[in-house]
């Protein structure tokens, strides 16, 4: 009897243990892989040096190109409203760039529910992005304009 108590407090220890490295991976992926870098407002330009709690709320800050403008939305909001089986589903219908799409489909099912779980961790914070544009739609954020310029002999002069 003492055995089995023992055995079944071990378990318990072991499931919590297992589920606490599982978030750990989650966010290791994310700092490893760039989330942040759309996803958390300021935190390529401040070199990352962005407080965790405010990480992946997502950025107003829209990228225009021939796609019209997407904004890297808030992950904690929608990881908090999707279940595994949805987020994963989200995952492979993909969207518009630049979200690296190919990159996150691309990891294994066992990272990319490590990510989700992070994402579940950290919990449900800050506000919806806006929604994206169609091309031709007025666009009321600051943007980033993602369009290829032809080479310009005049760049190339000191100001
Ligand atoms: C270069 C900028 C960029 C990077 C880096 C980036 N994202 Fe995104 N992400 C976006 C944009 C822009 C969208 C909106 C795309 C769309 O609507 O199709 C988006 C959308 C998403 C969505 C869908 C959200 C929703 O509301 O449907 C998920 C999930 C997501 N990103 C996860 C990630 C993860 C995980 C990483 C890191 C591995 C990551 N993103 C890295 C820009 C980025």
């Amino acid at each position: 009897m003492k055995s089995l108590i023992v055995s079944m407090m071990l378990a318990l220890v072991n499931q919590s243990a297992v589920a606490e490295s599982v978030v750990e991976r989650g966010r290791y992926l994310i700092k490893i892989s760039g989330c942040n870098d759309c996803h958390t407002k300021d935190y390529a330009p401040l070199g990352g040096k962005v407080a965790e709690a405010q990480w992946l709320l997502g950025d107003q800050v829209g990228f225009a190109g021939p796609w019209g403008v997407s904004y890297a939305g808030n992950l904690r909001l929608r990881a908090a409203t999707m279940d595994w089986p949805q987020w994963q589903a989200r995952i492979q219908a993909g969207g518009l760039p630049p979200m690296p799409w190919p990159s996150v489909q691309a990891m294994t099912s066992q990272d990319q529910q490590a990510i989700y779980a992070y994402l579940r961790e950290l919990g449900p914070a800050g506000e919806e992005m806006p929604a994206n544009r169609i091309p031709g739609q007025p666009i009321e954020t600051p943007y980033i304009l993602f369009v290829p310029q032809m080479p310009d002999a005049t760049t190339t002069k000191a100001n």
